[in-house]
């Protein structure tokens, strides 16, 4: 087999600057309560009867914990992890040799999911079916194929877009789960363990402050809590209180409502550009000199859930609250 299409293909994720603050054990995940409960019972069943974990598949914005909960299911089915992602997959054959290294228990974590080219679905349908592969052997006149057997393993799935995946694929994962927005008392949680794990003194009203501003995202916690330990380090003896979270946020740009600059780019340009929307979300995008497609899954997911931003059939809205949130008098914009 070839290691360096192995090496390549295969992201290392533990170097992530994540990784050193995911939980290990479902019992430490916080928050998404029915999909822990879910999958608790789902992994004490397969474990029961020796068998790998069905297929899963983990859907909804990005950072809300879909890789950490992949981690979490190889840890606790007692297999190894391995990482890809469908932006690297460009051939069907690196996915072929990825599986057929495949050990019994392992997972198989396919990141954006989505972007898997239709040759390397072809792939993974008998995969996830029947344990087996075909592989491609010799080239030319003397080609054939040889089906490889596989050891019974875990395929788990992530996409920031479910309305993308195609559906042979979809309909092969036995488990579906979306992904919440974290509330503020459960990112408040997550604070104070991150800070704990690296070892910094946190008050819990502070802890509190940066959650009701992480956007609902605990990748988005974490990292607001290793740029205010580093603004405690410099300019307040690295303790985390109240006021030195606050100083720290405001430092960085995120306010109240944990905007940063392009949460409050696009509001604004909605406002003072379109007259408040509705204006179509290509037209949006350009005006903020964004990708459109990052726009759509990355800032307005929570822009909408919160209530700062409205989609409509004619396109994207700016709300009352939106209007509040920038002391504007709603007056100005009849909706
Ligand atoms: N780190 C990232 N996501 C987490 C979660 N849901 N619970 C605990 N720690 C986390």
């Amino acid at each position: 087999m070839d290691e360096r299409v192995l090496t390549n293909q295969l992201l290392d994720d533990e170097q992530s600057l994540e990784g050193s603050l995911r939980p290990q054990r479902l019992a430490d995940y916080i928050g998404q309560v029915s999909m822990k409960a879910s999958l608790g019972v789902c992994m004490d069943a397969a474990k029961g009867r020796g068998e790998a974990l069905d297929h899963a598949i983990f859907y909804g914005p990005p950072g809300l914990g879909k890789t950490t909960i992949a981690h979490i299911i190889a840890h606790e089915m007692g297999g190894n992890i391995r990482s890809t992602s469908g932006l690297v997959l460009t051939h069907a054959g690196d996915l072929a040799a990825i599986l057929a290294n495949i050990q019994p228990r392992d997972v198989l974590f396919i990141d954006e999911i989505h972007r898997l080219p239709p040759s390397a679905e072809e792939v993974l349908y008998p995969a996830m079916e029947d344990y087996q592969i075909d592989l491609v052997i010799g080239q030319g006149p003397s080609m054939r194929t040889m089906k490889l057997d596989l050891p019974p393993f875990t395929l788990i799935g992530a996409t920031t877009r479910a309305g993308a995946l195609t559906s042979p694929l979809r309909e092969r994962f036995g488990l579906v789960y979306r992904l919440d927005f974290y509330r503020p008392e459960e990112l408040q949680i997550i604070i104070a363990r991150s800070a704990k794990l690296l070892g910094v003194y946190i008050h819990d009203d502070a802890a509190e402050e940066i959650g009701r501003r992480a956007r609902g995202t605990p990748r988005i916690a974490n990292r607001l809590i290793k740029r205010v330990r580093d603004f405690a380090e410099v300019k307040a003896q690295g303790q985390i209180t109240h006021a030195v979270a606050q100083d720290a946020l405001n430092w960085l740009g995120i306010d109240h409502a944990g905007f940063d600059e392009m949460d409050r780019k696009i509001l604004l340009t909605i406002i003072e550009k379109f007259k408040g929307g509705p204006v179509g979300v290509e037209a949006l995008a350009a005006a903020v000199h964004e990708e459109k497609a990052t726009l759509e899954d990355v800032y307005e997911p929570f822009l909408l859930q919160s209530g700062y931003l409205d989609r409509t059939a004619r396109g994207r809205q700016i709300t009352t609250k939106a209007l509040q949130h920038f002391n504007i008098p709603s007056q100005l914009f009849p909706q």
